[in-house]
């Protein structure tokens, strides 16, 4: 991705990547390594998944599965349904977003705000409002399929998608290497599709494969790491559905770490107060596990994880109270 900073822009597309990578010094003082963050609010969509709705859509386009004026559909947290939004709106593509009711309200107003049509999905039984289980994302899954086939539209299919990860391992992780330099000792990521995860790690180890990869699951929905999920009920939103993710390799997964939704609140209110980074759920939960990491790394190691989305995307919900 090339710097927008010194030139014009052709659209908001060429402004997507190229985030900066902070040091978060405060947060890392005393411990033996330093965590580096990527800051993914910083896309217009203000998420990491702005790269691979980009990454998708031209995918679809020169492989012929897009043609101009064509329909999008796809099951989304918010995120990915906002990225392919204002893709969508710059390229001129109707676009239909699938989410379940449990995800944050703005979410679903800021899709709407960019010209999307949003199909709510009401949560199965047992759920909790804001805490989206595997059950409701299935549901979600057969709402889209069907929606898909009745409109003849191209559906992003971002758990499956090989775009998605590739998007990561060109920009991401290659922007990873080059802002450090290649000094890098560990990556973390939690996991929703884990196309972040698989993208970053690729990049990552095929450049150094001594590069540590670690995958971050919901403490009660530790899926790939017990198999089991006690709790599928979690607040980290976007992540920990509690089901096979195909992007992810199993042997590039270096460790699996849980985090509890205490921990992952609780770094990301530290992150605002500390280090001026306003920032969601996840990347409470990254940063949670990379601080942790890095009180017991050798003297001097570098952990880089990423700054998934803005706290801007979760005011309706308890994660940063009124007083
Ligand atoms: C807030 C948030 N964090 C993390 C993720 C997980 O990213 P990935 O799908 O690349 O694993 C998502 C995915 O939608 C997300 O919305």
């Amino acid at each position: 991705m090339q710097s927008t900073k010194q030139c014009l822009a052709a659209s908001i597309l060429d402004t997507i990547g190229d985030t900066p990578l902070v040091a978060l010094d405060r947060l890392s003082r005393g411990l033996n390594g330093r965590v580096l963050a990527k800051i993914e609010f910083f896309n217009p969509g203000f998420s990491i998944k702005d790269r691979i709705a980009l990454q998708i859509i031209e995918d679809a386009e020169r492989g012929g599965l897009l043609k101009p004026g064509g329909r999008v559909v796809e099951l989304t947290s918010g995120n990915t349904g906002t990225g392919l939004a204002l893709v969508c709106a710059v390229k001129g593509y109707r676009f239909i977003a699938v989410m379940s009711e449990g995800n944050s309200r703005e979410r679903a107003r800021m899709m709407r705000a960019l010209g999307a049509e949003v199909v709510l999905v009401p949560q199965v039984g047992g759920s909790r409002p804001g805490q989206v289980s595997g059950e409701d994302l299935a549901e979600v899954d057969r709402v889209t399929s069907q929606l898909a086939k009745k409109l003849k539209a191209f559906r992003a299919d971002q758990f499956n998608n090989l775009s998605n990860a590739r998007a990561h391992e060109l920009t991401t992780g290659q922007e990873i290497w080059e802002q450090t330099g290649g000094k890098v000792d560990a990556f973390v990521s939690t996991l929703g599709t884990g196309g972040t995860f698989a993208g970053v790690t690729a990049a990552l180890k095929k450049r150094n494969p001594r590069i540590k990869c670690y995958a971050v699951e919901p403490a009660g929905a530790a899926y790939l790491a017990k198999g089991k999920v006690t709790d599928p009920n979690h607040k980290i939103q976007g992540t920990g559905y509690a089901m096979p993710l195909p992007l992810v390799k199993r042997e590039w997964v270096d460790g699996l770490v849980t985090v509890t939704d205490r921990e992952a609140i609780r770094t990301a209110r530290l992150l605002a107060k500390k280090e001026g980074i306003f920032a969601g759920f996840s990347s409470g939960a990254n940063v949670a596990v990379a601080l942790r990491l890095a009180r017991r790394a050798k003297h001097g190691a570098v952990i880089v994880t990423t700054i998934n989305d803005s706290g801007l995307k979760y005011l309706s919900t308890d994660l940063f109270p009124e007083r």
